[in-house]
């Protein structure tokens, strides 16, 4: 029910028919990318353009409350973005720090449950700790499922599922010929969470730079020209209605 609400709101906001209902998506994810150039652009050190970006992460948040939408994935640091400068680094992590202490109580009073996925035990003991309050905190909302990757590579992600299966082969409680796509699914880091049904990608690079490799099998994808600082509701509203005009097929013959 609170789906259909939400696909005949999108219809409203896209100024059709009222109470038309069209496909909205329960998963949104985005690679929120650009930050860097948005600086650049402005004679700024990349930091005010990761500042900013942060700002852009509230909007998104609240643009996906208000359409409604179940689950938002925002990809906030890759597995790869370690090896970016020390300096940058640490501009990051301390932003990621500052953003779990400051802007946790605000998400918890809109409603929205946290939960993080990636190699967290690669960030700072007390990060990690704020991590698990934020879980912990806002464990039992339900308005919104905000999903963050950080240290996320998907095929590490897949690579440390596929040992778990293994080790419980080797223990003798699983037969190898059962391990089926729920069996694989069911022992990721993602299991319970619905496979996005829509990943939209700020900056204009057209790439999914190991975003939910095995998740995104029938995503629909979106290559926004925005620069991730400059992403809001206009944005999201035009993603959702795009969506709705895609046929999605799943391999099978359109009706
Ligand atoms: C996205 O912006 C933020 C992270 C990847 C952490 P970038 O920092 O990648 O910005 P560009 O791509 O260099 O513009
Ligand atoms: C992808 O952006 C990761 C995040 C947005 C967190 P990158 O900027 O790291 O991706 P590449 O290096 O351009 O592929
Ligand atoms: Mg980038």
């Amino acid at each position: 029910m609170a789906a259909m609400a939400g696909a005949v709101r999108t219809a409203a906001v896209r100024g059709e028919q009222p109470g038309e209902i069209v496909p909205a998506p329960v998963h949104v994810a985005i690679i929120m990318d650009g930050n860097g150039r948005w600086a650049a652009a402005r004679g700024l050190p990349r930091v005010a353009g990761h500042r900013a970006g942060a700002q852009a992460v509230r909007r998104a948040i609240e643009a996906a409350i208000r359409h409604d939408v179940q689950w938002l994935t925002l990809y906030a640091f890759s597995s790869e973005n370690w090896r970016r400068p020390a300096g940058e680094v640490r501009d990051l992590t301390g932003l990621l720090r500052h953003y779990l202490r400051h802007e946790v109580a605000e998400l918890a009073a809109q409603g929205v449950r946290l939960r993080f996925i990636g190699e967290l035990t690669r960030f700072d003991a007390d990060i990690q700790a704020e991590l698990l309050r934020a879980e912990r905190e806002t464990a039992a909302n339900t308005r919104l499922n905000l999903v963050i990757a950080l240290s996320y590579g998907a095929r590490a992600e897949i690579i440390d599922t596929a040992r778990r299966i293994a080790a419980v082969v080797q223990a003798g409680r699983l037969d190898p010929a059962t391990i089926d796509e729920a069996v694989f699914a069911a022992a990721m880091a993602t299991a319970g969470i619905p496979d996005p049904d829509l990943i939209l990608r700020t900056s204009g690079e057209q790439r999914l730079s190991n975003f939910l490799l095995w998740q995104a099998a029938y995503a629909e994808l979106m290559f926004l020209d925005v620069l991730w600082p400059e992403f809001g509701e206009s944005h999201f509203a035009a993603a959702l209605a795009e969506f709705a005009r895609r046929e999605r097929r799943f391999g099978a013959r359109p009706g």
